[in-house]
């Protein structure tokens, strides 16, 4: 397992690329199951849950060759329709292969995902919009095993918003007889870009980018191209590392309509944002405001740069908190950063933070992957030498961060090695 070295204190300055979101492609992958032919989608991030999907889909019959930032997907060949335990236990997005497969071949069979690194991620909202859809669902030794002659419409009121439920339910209805309403559906950019491709295959969805979204089922699809949207939290990483350690940092390719919370959030903490059509440029303010900040469903604060947040408001001029609603558990970044020298207790799913820490580089261990890269964050502005242990967490969701972080001035290294 790899490991990074870092040496905490150099200046950010420069312009910095994002990739292509991980969790738009991570939904547009399995959507080539509802329609044999090939597929391509340009501005594909190079990353280990990329290629964990692709090999997910090769192992049901699919063709996936990704060449540089262009994937191609030939789903003409596919002769399997079951998501194996070793394929789901490293990729919970692995469950976006269930939809597609009960719809166009009328039987899936999923490992259920099981639990992750900070806590239960459950798919019962998955499980009863499928069958809401009128497939037949077991649970057999771990497995959703899923049947149906051919799905039809229904309304779905979800309790929860969920982006993958959506995305699910979604995919699966675009074939089903009659018209299906999703009511509370996600609105994450991922999700809108999904439903933009269905119905670039032939799919009829209205009500896209709001919370009810209708589905006129269809007999057929046919394959299509994309490119796959900027990825927001990858950019957002960047804001964030902009205002701990930088001068000024430009953020390019990216959405920043994505990013309004962020944005937000990042001048209440004082720092001088300019934004254009595709990119943010973000001056790191002299002294870091405290910023509270609650997680919520899109368009609010994400989950996912939580952990960042909480990086940020460790060196902040005085105290905050940091509370995530969505996923309660989601804080193992947190005795890692005390190891660092900040001061964070916990109460439930709240951070409460000290500020004012003056981090000192340790050695710390990443548990999950945006808790590696709030580690990384620290260690950019930590007097001395940070090893951030398991980097492999940061690969499934980041291109190449250290030579991001290096070419705009960061000193960071990737050490290959068996074992930190
Ligand atoms: C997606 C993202 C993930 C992000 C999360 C929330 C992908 C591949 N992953 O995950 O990076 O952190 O959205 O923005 O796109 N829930 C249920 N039952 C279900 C499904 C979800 O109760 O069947 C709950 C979850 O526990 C959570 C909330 O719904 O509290 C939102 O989760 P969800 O949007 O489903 O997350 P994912 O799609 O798994």
């Amino acid at each position: 397992m790899d490991k990074f070295v870092i040496h905490g204190g150099r200046k950010l300055n420069g312009v910095v690329n994002v990739s292509g979101a991980k969790n738009s492609l991570l939904a547009l992958m399995p959507a080539t199951l509802l329609s044999p032919g090939t597929y391509h989608f340009a501005n594909a991030p190079v990353l280990r849950d990329v290629t964990t999907m692709g090999r997910l889909l090769e192992s049901m019959g699919v063709a996936v060759k990704q060449e540089n930032h262009l994937i191609t997907i030939d789903s003409s060949g596919v002769s399997k329709f079951e998501a194996p335990y070793e394929h789901v236990k490293k990729m919970r997005a692995s469950i976006y292969v269930l939809g597609p497969l009960i719809a166009r071949y009328g039987y899936a069979k999923v490992s259920l995902p099981g639990g992750c690194a900070w806590g239960p991620r459950p798919v019962n909202l998955h499980i009863e919009g499928i069958r809401k859809l009128g497939a037949e669902i077991d649970l057999d030794e771990g497995y959703i095993i899923a049947r149906a002659k051919r799905l039809r419409g229904a309304r779905i009121v979800f309790d929860v918003s969920s982006v993958g439920a959506t995305g699910n339910v979604m995919m699966a209805a675009t074939l089903a007889k009659g018209t299906t309403i999703i009511e509370n559906a996600a609105t994450e950019p991922e999700i809108v870009q999904l439903a933009e491709v269905l119905v670039k295959m032939g799919a009829k969805i209205s009500g896209i980018s709001t919370n009810r979204l209708e589905i006129e089922g269809v007999d057929a699809l046919h394959p299509t191209d994309e490119v796959t949207i900027p990825d927001r939290i990858e950019a957002g990483t960047f804001l964030v590392a902009g205002a701990m350690a930088g001068e000024t940092v430009r953020v390019d390719h990216c959405e920043p309509s994505h990013l309004t919370a962020l944005l937000a959030k990042l001048e209440n903490a004082g720092a001088a944002l300019s934004v254009g059509d595709s990119w943010v440029e973000i001056t790191a303010p002299s002294e870091i405001h405290p910023v509270d900040v609650t997680t919520g469903i899109y368009p609010g604060f994400p989950t996912d740069m939580q952990a960042q947040w909480t990086a940020l408001m460790s060196i902040a001029k005085g105290p905050s908190v940091v509370t995530d609603t969505i996923y309660f558990d989601r804080f193992k970044h947190v005795p890692e950063l005390n190891r660092l020298g900040a001061e964070i207790e916990m109460s439930e799913n709240t951070a409460i933070i000290k500020g004012n820490a003056r981090l000192k580089g340790a050695k710390v261990m990443s548990t999950d992957l945006r808790a590696s890269a709030a580690l990384i964050l620290a260690g950019l502005v930590a007097e001395g030498t940070t090893e951030v242990l398991r980097v492999y967490h940061i690969d499934r969701g980041y291109e190449r961060i250290e030579e991001k972080l290096k070419a705009i001035g960061a000193d960071i290294e990737r050490i290959a090695g068996e074992e930190f």
